[in-house]
């Protein structure tokens, strides 16, 4: 299953809802290219300045990565990528050689103004737990209440970095509904709603709903 959406539309909460709940297996490229970066390993340092300034990573280093980190069994769920019209014909490329294609392309349906707001609150610890200040504070305040690690804002939710993103999101990644709706795998998930009336809505497309 692949998740698309703008910046902060929340793939990375529902992905984690949805691989948790059926035990399958969450592959985001974010999280991926961030411990990257932190262990400074040559992706790391490849990655670091594209991220800073909310620029892709270019799709060679993204579909090397992905090719090096597809599970060769069992479900998994694609939160981050592709994001390109390149990286999703490199990614078919690769699930027909394997002979399993997506399933479902999840699109989660935000407003830039709820990316703004969503993203401007986010919060996170180096364990990867994700809180918002207004909609899923922690109830330790400002450290996690799962690992009570300090929490942070990442540097790519400063608000002229969440300009960037949108506009590369709009340009580059936006062309992808188009792509998956030509194959007829498109669902689109209004994803403005509380994050368990979301996951209902994911549950009920990829039950066949409305
Ligand atoms: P990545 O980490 O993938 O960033 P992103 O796509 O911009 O996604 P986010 O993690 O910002 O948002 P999300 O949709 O997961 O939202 P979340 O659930 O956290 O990528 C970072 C960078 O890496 C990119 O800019 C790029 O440089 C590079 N990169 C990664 N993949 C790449 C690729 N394939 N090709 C090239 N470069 C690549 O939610 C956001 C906030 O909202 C949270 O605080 C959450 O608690 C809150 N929230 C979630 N749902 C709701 C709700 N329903 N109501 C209220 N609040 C909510």
């Amino acid at each position: 299953m692949i998740f698309l959406g703008a910046p902060g539309a929340g793939k990375g909460t529902q992905a984690k809802v949805l691989a948790d709940r059926r035990r399958w297996t969450h592959i985001s490229t974010g999280d991926l290219l961030r411990s990257a970066v932190a262990e400074g390993t040559a992706l790391g340092l490849k990655a670091k300045s594209f991220m800073e300034r909310g620029a892709l990573v270019p799709d060679d280093v993204m579909i090397g990565l992905i090719r090096e980190k597809l599970p060769t069994t069992g479900e998994f769920v694609l939160d981050g990528f592709p994001r390109t019209v390149p990286q999703a014909e490199a990614l078919e490329r690769m699930l027909q050689d394997e002979k399993r294609p997506a399933d479902a392309v999840i699109n989660l349906e935000v407003e830039d103004e709820d990316v703004i707001r969503r993203l401007s609150g986010r919060r996170q610890c180096k364990n990867g737990h994700v809180f918002h200040a207004d909609f899923f504070p922690s109830k330790k305040g400002e450290t996690c209440d799962r690992c009570q690690e300090i929490l942070f804002q990442r540097p790519d939710d400063r608000a002229e970095t969440v300009r960037a993103r949108l506009e590369v999101y709009h340009q580059q990644t936006r062309p992808l509904i188009g792509f998956y709706q030509n194959r007829n795998r498109l669902k689109n998930v209004d994803g403005r709603g509380s994050s368990e009336d979301v996951s209902r809505a994911i549950d009920s497309q990829l039950a066949g709903g409305k």
